[in-house]
């Protein structure tokens, strides 16, 4: 089905809505500009980001154009349901079953993807590129598993892939990390880049409420992916790492290179213990350059309750970045919904608008660094890596097991911060021992819990959570 509908919002002339809003000012003299065409916009989608982005400019076409200089129409969208999506849209705007109708149309400007998933959308996305035409995502899968290839794509055709709506959706951190911290080495980039499990981590600390509970209600909310496996296990983080890793240091995309653990694993005990000890769990994805190279790591993290990752709750999303002229700056905003997303794909929809015409060379480079110069950098092996840990075993008898505890850490090489030993919260015939170890290599505290676990008065399984200071 191919229907005839033509989409142009509100605003016919970008100089009418300068105009309108310049009518508030003292009159002085403008001179126009000649105008330019409007920036016709194909959509594949129109799903949660994609009726946002559709509403959002709607509602705000006067003030985008203002700020462009440019009418946008969103000419085309593609949807499988050309019913339901008839209802969503006004009928100027042409609506097509076959995606490939829209990144094949010879009048369409820039490709919006909001598709998902990794094998069509990449598919759609390569043959837009190989057509000319600019493509702004929001998928963080897409190019975090085939970003090499659409990136290098682009780069030979001389067109933008735009992702900001890919990386914690209200945050313009891509925008900051490429254009306002291009001056900076960055030592390290560390962030809360999944609501989903911030919003059950907070809930399972301030609700008492199961994990199940919590994503369930955060299904219900919309933050989840389709699969909320991605979002629990921390794949969808460490897709967002990716893309921040490669913008920060100049590396090429590399998501399988990064060490993933999600929340499932996570005991509520923890959570509350690390509470009492003044520490808040938080699924971190962290990127930090070393004197061995990189490492590129998503796992759940005890911060200090004082510290300013720790305040961010609910499906809030931060990142903090140090870098050496700047030193450490923060980001804080929605990491997910629908009008959030369709913030940061409009705000590189604008950009776009504004640089077409521009040579392709002189543009912002995709991944912060001009393609040329993106070299690999090492990727530390986790069990290299070191941080402070907090550990917890379960023990029937302190006195006998905690002096072996403290030889088997010291044989190890792991030197111990903090001993707390609290009363379990299941089992009134143990007790927790707590240790907070110092800056170790995990595989020196693995060592240690091998001979730990073999103890008779250590029942089951040693915890282990990292810990981070970052200032
Ligand atoms: N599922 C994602 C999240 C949505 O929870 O952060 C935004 O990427």
């Amino acid at each position: 089905m191919y229907q005839n509908r033509q989409a142009s919002f509100a605003v016919k002339s970008p100089f009418h809505a300068v105009a309108s809003l310049n009518a508030i000012a003292p009159a002085q003299a403008i001179t126009p500009l000649p105008a330019l065409a409007p920036l016709r916009v194909g959509m594949l989608g129109l799903g949660t980001v994609g009726i946002g982005t559709y509403t959002v400019l709607q509602r705000n076409a006067e003030v985008i154009a203002a700020r462009t200089g440019r009418c946008m129409e969103i000419t085309m969208v593609a949807v499988r349901n050309l019913q339901r999506a008839a209802d969503l849209v006004e009928d100027d705007v042409e609506l097509v079953d076959d995606p490939f109708l829209v990144v094949n149309h010879p009048d369409i400007d820039v490709v919006v993807e909001v598709i998902g998933g990794t094998t069509i959308a990449r598919d759609l996305v390569l043959r837009a590129i190989a057509n000319g035409k600019h493509v702004v995502t929001a998928n963080k899968a897409l190019l975090a598993v085939h970003g090499g290839e659409i990136f290098a794509a682009a780069q030979a055709r001389g067109v933008v892939v735009a992702y900001e709506g890919a990386v914690a959706v209200s945050i313009p951190i891509i925008k900051a990390l490429r254009e306002g911290l291009t001056a900076n080495r960055i030592e390290w980039i560390v962030g809360i880049i999944n609501g989903t499990t911030n919003y059950i981590l907070s809930e399972m600390k301030d609700q008492g409420v199961s994990f199940a509970d919590a994503l369930a209600d955060a299904q219900r909310k919309g933050y989840a992916e389709a699969d909320p496996a991605f979002d629990v296990e921390g794949v969808d983080a460490a897709h967002k790492l990716t893309l921040l890793a490669s913008n920060a240091f100049g590396v090429p995309i590399q998501f399988d290179k990064v060490h993933v653990e999600g929340i499932t694993q996570l005991d509520s005990v923890d959570i509350a213990f690390a509470e009492r000890l003044g520490y808040r769990v938080k699924l971190l994805g962290i990127a930090k350059r070393n004197a061995q190279g990189l490492e590129l790591r998503v796992h759940p993290t005890l911060v200090a309750a004082d510290h300013l990752l720790a305040q961010v709750n609910g499906s809030m999303n931060a990142v903090m970045v140090k870098s050496d002229a700047a030193g450490v700056t923060m980001y804080y905003g929605a990491g997910a919904g629908s009008e959030q997303t369709a913030s940061a794909v409009i705000a590189d929809l604008v950009d776009l608008a504004r640089s077409c015409g521009v040579v392709h060379r002189h543009r912002v480079p995709s991944l912060a660094f001009q393609h040329s110069a993106i070299v690999e950098l090492p990727v530390v092996a986790i069990g290299d890596v070191e941080t402070a840990y907090y550990l917890r075993l379960d023990v029937a008898s302190v006195s006998r097991t905690l002096p072996k505890v403290l030889g088997h850490l010291a044989d190890a090489g792991v030197r111990v911060q903090q001993v707390e030993v609290l009363e379990h919260p299941h089992d009134a015939e143990l007790k927790a021992v707590i240790v907070l170890t110092e800056r170790t290599q995990q595989c020196l505290l693995r060592a240690a819990i091998a001979h730990l676990e073999q103890l008779p008065t250590v029942m089951g399984f040693a915890k282990t959570i990292r810990m981070e200071r970052l200032t």
